[in-house]
């Protein structure tokens, strides 16, 4: 009894670590490379952009989910990054799933 509580509870962490690394490498890296920038701002470089502007977790997810919901270049933090490689194209994600997506990058170490 205690074996099956004790591998459901490890189960469940195991898939909280890595169902965000999952979406974000399934759907952002293959624009968003880690550090150098090629067709897309690095992601190092988008978050240091969001990281000044948001210290704050909740304000950071909240911004950066609702910006790649909906990408425009009013609201856009990089507007230099729009010129050089033009604006992010609209990705067909919900806003949950950006929001984990947005807090894995906030929670990434380089
Ligand atoms: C088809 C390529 C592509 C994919 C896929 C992509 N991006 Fe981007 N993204 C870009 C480009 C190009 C820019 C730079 C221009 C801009 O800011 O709009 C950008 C900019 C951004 C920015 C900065 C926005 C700002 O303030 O201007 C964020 C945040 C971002 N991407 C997050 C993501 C996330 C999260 C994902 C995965 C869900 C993702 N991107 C997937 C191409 C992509």
């Amino acid at each position: 009894m205690k074996t099956i509580v004790l591998l459901g509870i490890s189960f469940s962490v195991l898939l909280g670590g890595t169902y965000p690394s999952l979406l974000y490498h399934g759907n952002c890296s293959t624009c968003h490379f880690e550090t150098k920038s090629v067709s897309a701002p690095s992601i190092k470089l988008v978050r240091k952009h969001y990281m000044n502007a948001f210290p704050n977790r909740d304000k950071f997810v909240k911004y950066m989910s609702e910006w790649v919901y909906s990408p425009k270049k009013e609201t856009s933090l990089m507007q230099g990054a729009i010129e050089k490689y033009e604006l992010m194209p609209h990705l067909a994600y919900d806003k949950k799933t950006l929001e984990e997506i947005a807090g894995f990058i906030y929670d990434m170490k380089f």
